[in-house]
């Protein structure tokens, strides 16, 4: 196969959704369609029980098994298709937020009996910044469900996007007796299954008499007027509109059940975009450029002690990329040749020799690599879009044991490399201060320079409402600003000024007292 049919035929994607919605059923029930499992129950995913809350090494060792899932590749019809895993719990939502980073397309599972929840609201703004196309897939089906007109209304609200049904539920609850295909105009009725994929009773036509006698007259009559209304409410799909992220096609099943997946896995290959160009700083760079480059989008420690190694994910943006080849490290500066670079096979992992634009490409780090870091074939490219956003917490950490000042620091620095959480030097009293979008990150931090890097923390209390990054045209209005808040001006990990605002009266008068100050909630403007 040629080297844009390798691109064209990929389809990299995350799926996204509040806690417990159905995510990873549903990446489930989608590797059994392509053949990657074989039995339900085979994946562990990112996913962090809720029962493992309060116990931070469960949450590492479940950790640890999630980097075989981190990313799930699978062949279906011809398509290259690779999941991204994040990972549900919310104190892990930056991870998610750089994933979103490295995908072209997203699916948001809702569930039918909740409607529209916190985070799902809170991804929508990471897609809608990017302009990301977004599917929807209203899960849940086979338990009492909200009436999906309303369901419609509420994420058209809710998420600010256009949505289009591709696919029409027949009752729900007890009463669910599969979905209507609305792109591909015909029904299956599918057989409840909760392990292998079913074909079920397929009616190509909605005037069909059978379909009265397969689902009964009245729910037979409730599909064709609901299906009238829908076609005289909504507007033919438009696949244009849903490329730019403007409209959302939504689904309806129980994903649990395998009912509509198929649906939705179909219309997904045929319409979702294959790998699309990358913002860099200097240019854009397209997928079909003959020469490699790629940057890291998550770093994932090995948790095993004895092997300090981790796992730097590599999006390919552009050209092959192969095995043993010398490649740039952009801003290190350096060369570096990579001889076990490893794909993703739903829960495999195997050494390869080659990848294409849109593939992740695991490669072994020892501590080269940081969130954000570049690889090309010489040229200076620095890749846009993997923001760092305001934590909502903060401690200031301190060392405990002043024997190993230095371990601590190692260790801090290459946590947040990872990406773990956000460190912060206050430029007046020189003091660390660590932010994180969860609480849980504190505990990982502290369990993790313990066992990994020998060092001892504490944490002291800090109270600050926000970090912003600030910047303006007016050199000496910035100046100003910094001296009159010095206590409150700090560095981030690249030297950016940041200001911290002890509340968000504070941060609303620094405002409407500097005009010419911009103050950013995301590190990259
Ligand atoms: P998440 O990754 O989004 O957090 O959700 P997950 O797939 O783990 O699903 C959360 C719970 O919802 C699971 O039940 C799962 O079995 C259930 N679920 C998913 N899809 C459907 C569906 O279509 N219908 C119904 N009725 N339930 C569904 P659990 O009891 O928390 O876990 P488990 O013991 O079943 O694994």
């Amino acid at each position: 196969m040629g080297f844009i049919e390798e691109i064209k035929r990929r389809r990299t994607f995350a799926i996204i959704s509040h806690p417990d919605a159905g995510k990873t059923t549903l990446t489930e029930k989608l590797l059994l369609f392509g053949g990657a499992i074989h039995v339900a129950g085979a994946v562990k995913s990112n996913k962090i029980k809720k029962t493992a809350t309060s116990d931070f090494m469960e949450i590492e060792k479940q950790r640890g098994i999630s980097v075989a899932t981190s990313v799930m590749g699978f062949e279906y019809n011809g398509c290259k298709v690779n999941i991204l895993d994040t990972p549900g719990h919310q104190d892990f939502a930056e991870d998610t937020f750089r994933t979103l980073t490295a995908v072209d397309s997203v699916i948001i599972v809702i569930d039918a009996a909740k409607g529209v929840e916190m985070q799902t609201r809170k991804l929508m703004e990471v897609c809608r910044m990017r302009s990301t196309p977004v599917m929807v897939f209203v899960n849940k089906l086979d338990r009492p469900s909200h009436d999906p007109f309303d369901l419609l209304d509420e994420i058209e609200k809710e998420l600010s996007i256009k949505v289009r049904p591709l696919s029409w539920p027949i009752g729900n609850g007890d009463l669910f007796k599969g979905v209507y295909n609305i792109y591909e105009h015909n029904l299956y009725l599918f057989q409840p299954s909760r392990q292998t994929v079913q074909e079920g009773v397929a009616i190509a036509d909605i005037a069909d008499p059978s379909l009265d006698e397969q689902i009964g007259k009245s729910q037979a009559a409730t599909l064709r007027d609901e299906l009238d209304l829908i076609n005289g409410v909504y507007p033919e799909f438009d696949k244009e509109q849903y490329l730019k992220g403007e409209l959302a096609p939504v689904f309806f099943g129980s994903a649990l059940n395998n009912f509509g997946v198929r649906e939705l896995l179909h219309c997904f290959l045929q319409i979702a975009p294959s790998p699309q160009p990358s913002q860099t700083e200097t240019r854009t760079v397209c997928p079909e450029e003959e020469k490699f480059s790629g940057f890291v989008f998550k770093i994932h420690a090995n948790m095993d002690p004895n092997h300090r190694n981790r796992i730097a994910f590599v999006k390919v943006c552009s050209g092959k990329f192969e095995r043993n080849k010398t490649y740039h490290h952009v801003q290190l500066n350096k060369d570096m040749k990579f001889s076990s670079p490893t794909a993703f096979m739903a829960d495999k992992k195997s050494i390869i020799d080659e990848a294409y634009p849109g593939d992740i490409v695991g490669i072994p780090d020892s501590g080269n690599f940081k969130i954000s870091d570049s690889l090309s074939e010489g040229e200076q490219l620095v890749f846009k879009g993997i923001p760092s956003f305001s934590p909502e917490l903060f401690r200031y950490i301190e060392n405990d044991d002043p024997m190993k000042s230095k371990q601590l620091a190692k260790g801090i620095d290459q946590l947040m490399d990872e990406g773990v959480a956000q460190l912060f030097v206050n430029q007046f009293n020189g003091r660390k201060i660590i932010g994180t979008v969860g609480a849980l990150q504190f505990e990982v931090i502290q369990y993790r320079l313990l066992h990994e890097y020998n060092a001892a923390c504490r944490y002291e209390p800090i109270a600050l409402y926000k970090a912003c990054w600030i910047e303006s045209d007016d050199a000496a209005q910035l100046d100003d600003f910094k001296k009159r808040k010095q206590q409150y001006m700090a560095k981030d990990k690249w030297g950016r000024d940041v200001f911290l605002a002890e509340s968000g009266y504070m941060l609303q008068m620094a405002q409407e007292g500097f005009k010419n100050i911009r103050f950013h909630f995301t590190s990259e403007f």
